[in-house]
Parts: C-alpha cells; sequence; structure tokens
C-alpha cells in the first residue's frame, strides 16, 4: 500500500514512515525538503499519484494566530484537493485532545479549522487527536518560565511518548477510515506541574516548578479536564519515568537549551 506522510521528516512523521516501512508500506516521506509542500501545492500531484492513503503531520512554522490559521487552511484544503483528484482512499490528521477546549489561542483554532475541513470532504477519513507528547514537556516549561520560576496550573496531563502516538497512527493507516475522531494519550495521569517538575528534575535543569491555578497554559486558561482524552483513549504503553530516565541516558547534558 502507498502511504504519504505529508511533514514526513518531522518528530512524528519520522518514526512513521519507518513504522510503515518495517510493515512493508510503500511510505513516502513529503515535505518541502522532498519538494513536496502542501501550502504552495508544489509537488502535491506528482507524491500522491497511486496513494491510498495520504497522512498529515505537519505543523506550521510560525504559530503567530493568522499565520498558523494560513497554514493549516491552506494545506488543509491542497491535501484534500489533491486527494480526491489522486483517488487517495483515507486522509488522516493528527490534531489535539481538546482542542475545541484550548480555542483562546490561534494555534487551536487553526486545529480546528483543519478538522472543519476535513470533515466536509468527500474523502473518508480518520482524525486522530493526541495529547501532548512527552518530547513537548520541556517547551512547556520553557514558555512558563521567568527568570528561574516555571508556573503552571495543576490540570489534569496525560502526555505520551512521540512514538507511540506514531505507532498508533500507523495503525490508523492499516485500518479502514472510522469517518470520525479517536483519541489516544498516555498510560498515566499526571498533575501538569507534577509532570514539568519531573522532566526538569531528570533534565538536572534547576528551575523550580510552582503550583499556580491561576497560571495559563501557553497562554490558555485552563481548567481540570482541558486537556485529558475521553475514557474510551487508545493508551500508548510508554511510561514517562522510563521515557524520562532514557532520554536522560541519550542526552546527559541536556539542561536549559530552548527546544
Ligand atoms: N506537540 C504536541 O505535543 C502535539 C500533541 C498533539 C498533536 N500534535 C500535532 O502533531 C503534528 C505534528 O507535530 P510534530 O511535532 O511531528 O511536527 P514537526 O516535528 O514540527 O514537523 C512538522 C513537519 O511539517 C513539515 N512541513 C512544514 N511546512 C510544510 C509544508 N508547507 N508542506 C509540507 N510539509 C511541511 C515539516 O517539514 P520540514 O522538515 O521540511 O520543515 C515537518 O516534516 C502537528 O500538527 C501538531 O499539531 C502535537
Amino acid at each position: 500500500m502507498k502511504i504519504v506522510v505529508i511533514g514526513g521528516t518531522g518528530l512524528i512523521g519520522s518514526k512513521l514512515v519507518k513504522k510503515l516501512g518495517e510493515h512493508g508500506h510503500e511510505a513516502v516521506a513529503a515535505a518541502p525538503s522532498s519538494g513536496v509542500n502542501s501550502l504552495t501545492g508544489e509537488g502535491l500531484a506528482d507524491a500522491l499519484k497511486g496513494a491510498s492513503v495520504v497522512v498529515d503531520v505537519t505543523n506550521s512554522p510560525s504559530w503567530e494566530d493568522a499565520a498558523v490559521l494560513k497554514f493549516f487552511e491552506t494545506s488543509t484544503r491542497n491535501l484534500l484537493d489533491y486527494g480526491a483528484a489522486a483517488g487517495v482512499g483515507h486522509h488522516i490528521a493528527l490534531s489535539v485532545v481538546g482542542t475545541e477546549r484550548l480555542l483562546e489561542s490561534g494555534f487551536f483554532r487553526a486545529k480546528l479549522a483543519q478538522e472543519s475541513l476535513i470533515k466536509a470532504s468527500s474523502i473518508p477519513y480518520t482524525i486522530i487527536r493526541a495529547t501532548q507528547f512527552f518530547e513537548f514537556v520541556k517547551p512547556i516549561a520553557d514558555l512558563s518560565t521567568e527568570g528561574n520560576k516555571v508556573r503552571l496550573p495543576p490540570v489534569l496531563f496525560q502526555p505520551m511518548a512521540a512514538d507511540d502516538v506514531a505507532s498508533a497512527i500507523g495503525r490508523v493507516a492499516m485500518s479502514s477510515p472510522v469517518n470520525g475522531t479517536v483519541e489516544i494519550g498516555g498510560p498515566e495521569q499526571f498533575r501538569l506541574d507534577e509532570a514539568v517538575r519531573r522532566d526538569l528534575a531528570a533534565r538536572k535543569d534547576p528551575r523550580q516548578v510552582i503550583s499556580d491555578p491561576s497560571a495559563r497554559y501557553y497562554g490558555i486558561k485552563v481548567s481540570e479536564r482541558s486537556l485529558v482524552p475521553n475514557d474510551d483513549a487508545r493508551l500508548g504503553e510508554t511510561r514517562f519515568e522510563d521515557w524520562l530516565n532514557q532520554s536522560a541516558k541519550q542526552a546527559p547534558k541536556a539542561g536549559r537549551q530552548s527546544a
């Protein structure tokens, strides 16, 4: 089966392409560096020729409100238009758990616009909403840092390994479209401030994490369950503690550098 992964050079995309290849599929990593640009349409017709499945794991280079909306709207329209012309039978896109609860942010308004376009298109689809990746915990800390302090609300948080995200997408790509949304998440729930505290401690990062119910997540006011998936979410296997230990071994000098 030919599966085109748009954003196939990114964190999730590169893991997904590798996994699909290991399962014997023709997995094509499409990205601007390989001459495929979902924003301009460049290279899309050729890349999608003979494709059964398209997986969209792109991200916008800019998260500024207007830029990110333009990216996800234009890119998604192009993928759906070129996909329909090529006879693609399954369009899969990666979105975020709780998107409709996070609309104070332009990024999530753009993700919701992406989801709406997919739902309205003629191509059978599956939207996969994932919780935050373990790899994203440190960037969350960086964005909430003032001086030596990281202020975060103690809301529920159920992050997952990027590797498990890619495995879950791979399983969806090898299955029939659900024409709906599936949620995926990590195997354990934490409090957001606690998870960030553990991440920084594992990196020997000296910043102090302060639990502050009035602090925002990415500039967004969140409540107890804003970030966690429904009870029927498919859960990854990797535990945060194991991933932290593994990452610490791989990058013993990881410190305060930005994401
Ligand atoms: N971070 C989280 O915790 C989280 C949680 C749930 C869902 N998600 C979603 O997961 C998705 C993927 O995230 P990621 O971290 O894997 O992203 P990433 O590492 O930033 O990768 C983004 C990919 O998009 C490609 N891309 C950018 N502009 C493009 C264009 N015009 N045409 C085609 N490809 C383009 C990039 O190509 P180049 O390599 O050439 O730049 C790269 O391959 C995002 O949509 C995000 O919303 C993230």
